[in-house]
């Protein structure tokens, strides 16, 4: 896989990704800009996140003639984290258009940084799911790790997350707290500052995407 690994952790790092990260990050790029670039990266990180995926053995005919063919071997559930993570979604759904869909919507507490839940609509029973959780941020990483503990809840056995950039201090909590899950970033930045925010990270990803800046 291109880019770098450490345990649980995959460094989504090549020339596509690069690219895209350029223009998330850059002040410049503006809301629609930056809504095309955050779908063209979930169409990275998802292609580089099924590959962990199994597959099965499943007979078909083509137009000429019976053969084998290998598809994914189960059920996939989409979860974006409100609201930025909305903005992966329609790029994950490119790729895996079959994907039942479950929405979490935490924010983060501008006084505390603390996670607030305030929508879970989720199936009812997630085991035997590949669940896909679409943030584009991690910075301390509460939001991630309270979404993953209320997808195990669910049942959820299979998890991995895709984040445009992540701050370390939320990857090293989010790897202690949940050492079954896979996290996939395109970026990982050093640090975060006194506010919480990653630096040199992309800005806040909800308001660039939705204009609420
Ligand atoms: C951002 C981001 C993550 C969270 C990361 O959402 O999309 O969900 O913060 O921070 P953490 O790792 O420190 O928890 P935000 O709270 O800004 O909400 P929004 O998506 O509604 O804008």
């Amino acid at each position: 896989m291109p880019g770098t690994e450490s345990g649980n952790v995959h460094v989504v790092d090549e020339p596509l990704s690069r690219h895209k990260m350029a223009v998330l990050r850059d002040e410049r790029t503006h809301q629609r800009e930056f809504r095309q670039a955050m779908r063209e990266m979930a169409l990275i990180l998802v292609g580089e996140a099924t590959r962990r995926m199994p597959t099965r053995t499943a007979s078909i005919n083509t137009p000429l003639t019976e053969t084998k063919a290998q598809e994914i071997a189960g059920p996939v559930c989409l979860v974006p984290v409100l609201r930025a993570g909305l903005g992966m979604l329609d790029g994950a759904l490119a790729l895996l258009p079959e994907a039942t869909v479950g929405f979490v919507g935490l924010f983060r507490d501008e006084q505390t940084a603390q996670p607030v839940e305030y929508y879970v609509n989720l199936p009812g029973n997630l085991e035997g799911y590949f669940v896909i959780v679409l943030d584009p941020m991690l910075a301390t990483g509460g939001s991630l790790s309270a979404t993953l503990t209320k997808l195990k809840e669910y049942g959820a056995d299979w998890i991995s997350c895709l984040h445009a950039v992540s701050a370390g201090p939320g990857v090293d909590r989010v790897t202690a707290e949940h050492p079954g899950v896979h996290f996939y970033t395109a970026a990982l930045d050093p640090e975060l500052d006194e506010n919480a925010f990653i630096v040199p990270g992309l800005g806040d990803a909800g308001d660039r995407l939705y204009g609420t800046l």
